[in-house]
């Protein structure tokens, strides 16, 4: 299968920070991949590098046959890369359907500058059109209870899951997810798990998440990349990364002990709920 994105040799310094050294990967159309490491390894770092919120300061990064390591973040959503923050940017004061709208920004061709034309040109046609999409995403997500809420009013999960529905109005090829179940209950947790899964399979995305539950991230992921320290010090499918020595020492911070199969492992979140 090709390949959907390449990092090569990416290193990012802040002054003396280093955040990332050396970072190289590859994701295949249609994978679900995920980011693991300890706060502050440089997760973030590389979603911003593959987003183009942050230049790398050495290294190159591939989209397709694509070199997008000078493209501005803007240029790299047209080509359809979507994203996710670790901490909520919605628009508060908005509804539901219109934070949606505005992910889609990005592909309208009428803008405000066109809009005294709105009858004459295709700009109605674009905006029903724009609707049906949006309308299409708010099915699959199950917001229509909240399509006309203020976002700001709704509760954290559904924030988030309205966050999810912005980053998909884009249609992206590739969509990169920081943490998007941080500080959800179990329940809302395996709902959004199933919605990742899905617009994988479904809507054929590629899914680049970040995400600190491991069950949660041993269960859906086909690859597993683990950062430490700016280093990638691991990749590879969910039983290689659990049973890797380096893992264990430096992200679960275990030296020897053996590490539960999270397949075997008792449900004990379920049985709190
Ligand atoms: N804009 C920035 N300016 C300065 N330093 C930064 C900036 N962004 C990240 N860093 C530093 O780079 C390192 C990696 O940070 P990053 O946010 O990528 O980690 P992370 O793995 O996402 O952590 P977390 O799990 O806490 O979200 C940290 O030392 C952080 O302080
Ligand atoms: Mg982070």
């Amino acid at each position: 299968m090709a390949n959907s994105l390449e990092v090569r040799g990416v290193s990012l310094r802040f002054g003396g920070v280093r955040a990332l050294t050396d970072v190289s990967f590859a994701i295949k159309d249609g994978e679900l991949f995920s980011i693991i490491g300890p706060n502050g390894a440089g997760k973030t770092s590389i979603v911003n590098c593959i987003s183009g919120r942050y230049k790398p300061t050495e290294g190159h990064l591939f989209y397709g046959d694509r070199d997008i390591t000078g493209l501005t973040p803007n240029a790299r959503a047209s080509l359809g890369i979507g994203r996710t923050f670790q901490n909520l940017a919605l628009f508060h004061h908005m509804s539901v359907l219109d934070n949606i709208m505005v992910g889609r920004h990005h592909l309208l061709k009428n803008n405000f500058l066109t809009g005294s034309l709105y009858w004459l040109t295709g700009a109605r046609k674009e905006e029903l059109e724009h609707r049906r999409k949006v309308e299409e995403i708010i099915d699959f997500l199950d917001l229509q209870s909240v399509r006309k809420a203020t976002a700001g009013t709704l509760s954290y999960g559904l924030r988030k899951r309205v966050e999810l529905a912005r980053a998909m109005a884009l249609e992206p090829r590739l969509i990169l997810l920081d943490e998007p179940m941080a500080g959800m209950n179990f329940e809302e947790k395996e709902d959004m798990a199933r919605y990742i899964v899905d617009l994988n399979e479904e809507f054929g995305m590629t899914v680049v998440m970040i995400e600190h539950d491991m069950g949660v991230v041993m269960d859906i992921s086909h690859r597993i990349m683990v950062l430490d320290f700016g280093k990638k010090i691991a990749e590879g499918d969910p039983a290689t990364v659990l049973a890797d020595p380096h893992v264990r020492r430096a992200y679960l911070g275990e030296e020897d002990e053996v590490l539960v199969d999270p397949d075997d492992a008792p449900p004990a979140q379920e049985s709190a709920a």
